[in-house]
């Protein structure tokens, strides 16, 4: 049996396990100074709020919070009416990942769709609208997509739009699940201007915006559309126990993320980590490993070589009967990195 190399320093398991970024830590220690009503009430929130309006050219409702799960409850919460379900792909972290979090928490239906790649189609939102009227069924009400999807795959600016339209056409609200809309602001062209064109000026209604994959503390914001204030959301926002008592800590660090969009360029980083994990791994035909769009990538592999690497240097089974597996590369992933744990990817495919 051949020994396996030195692994690498940093996983490729998720973003989720990478480090926080110098410049947040900097920035929760520049809002350490002083003391300052909590729940929000503080400098640091306000500019946050008022940096959000201006990265999303509109008026709106910013709330501050600790998850990405709680921040999807809490866009959920603000956008559903009572007996109304939420349709999302087999896919959505809402529908799998969340431990039934929104069922439980939020006492919602929600309807999954079949999905190849991850993303939800406006036909599939027009098949589900007609039970609307039927009192035998939950009413369709909130229609929830991933930017990008737990495949990795992208919805245009030209999809969302058409979601959109389609789901308000039938009086549907439709909700993105942002956990790393950053991977794919920098995937799309890495301006604000995309971002605006992929959200707000589509015709979201509210957004789950991640940080703390992007290499923040902690840090995921709900940003709600200006037709939907006034929603109770601040009401909720405590409810589903989402209020950060110290919440300045949290907006210290988006200000610092949008003061110079170091939000994009960390999300940049990741991706070209994963556009370089890719070019360093696609002669291994065996893994069929398909372009990433993102900072992941998803291949094939099978054990006894599968185990032995995720003994070596950890990463999820994704698609299981597929034998599909996820890699993701982070902020920080060096170069390094990524040859070390090529090696390793060489090293069990050989034997
Ligand atoms: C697509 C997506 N949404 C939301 C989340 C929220 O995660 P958490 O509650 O762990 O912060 C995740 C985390 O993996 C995710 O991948």
């Amino acid at each position: 049996m051949v020994s396996m190399p030195e692994p690498p320093q940093r996983l490729f398991a998720s973003d989720n396990a990478s480090g926080i970024h110098p410049q947040y830590l900097e920035a929760i220690a520049g809002a350490n100074a002083t003391h300052e009503l909590a729940y929000g009430v503080d400098r640091f929130t306000q500019s946050g709020t008022n940096a959000f309006c201006a990265l999303a050219d509109a008026d709106v409702d910013v709330l501050f919070t600790f998850g990405g799960t709680g921040s999807n409850i809490l866009a959920l919460a603000i956008l559903l009416e009572r007996a109304e379900s939420v349709l999302c792909t087999e896919w959505s972290h809402i529908a799998v990942d969340e431990t039934g979090a929104p069922e439980r928490i939020l006492g919602v239906k929600l309807q999954t769709v079949v999905s190849p790649d991850g993303k939800l189609q406006p036909a599939q939102i027009v098949s589900a609208v007609n039970v609307l009227g039927s009192i035998h069924h939950t009413q369709p009400g909130v229609v929830s997509i991933s930017q990008p999807t737990e495949l990795g795959t992208l919805y245009s600016i030209a999809e969302i739009q058409a979601i959109c339209q389609t789901a308000h056409q039938y009086g549907m609200r439709v909700h993105v699940d942002g956990a790393r809309i950053a991977n794919a602001v920098a995937a799309m062209g890495a301006t604000r201007d995309v971002f605006q064109k992929m959200t707000f000026a589509a015709g979201v209604d509210a957004l789950s915006f991640g940080g703390t994959k992007n290499a923040m503390l902690n840090a995921e914001a709900v940003l709600v559309a200006p037709q939907y204030r006034g929603r109770r959301a601040q009401y909720l926002h405590k409810q589903v126990t989402q209020l950060p008592s110290k919440m300045r800590y949290t907006a210290a660090q988006f200000v610092r993320a949008l003061d110079d969009d170091l939000w994009i360029s960390t999300a940049t980083a990741a991706n070209t980590a994963a556009q370089t994990l890719f070019r360093k791994t696609k002669e291994f035909k065996s893994l069929q490993i398909d372009m990433p769009a993102v900072n992941s990538l998803f291949p094939i592999m099978h054990n006894p070589a599968k185990a032995k690497l995720q003994e070596w240097s950890f990463f999820w089974d994704w698609d299981i009967n597929r034998h599909q597996v996820r890699w993701m590369t982070s902020w920080d992933t060096s170069p390094a990195d990524i040859d070390a744990f090529v090696g390793g990817v060489a090293t069990v495919l050989a034997e």
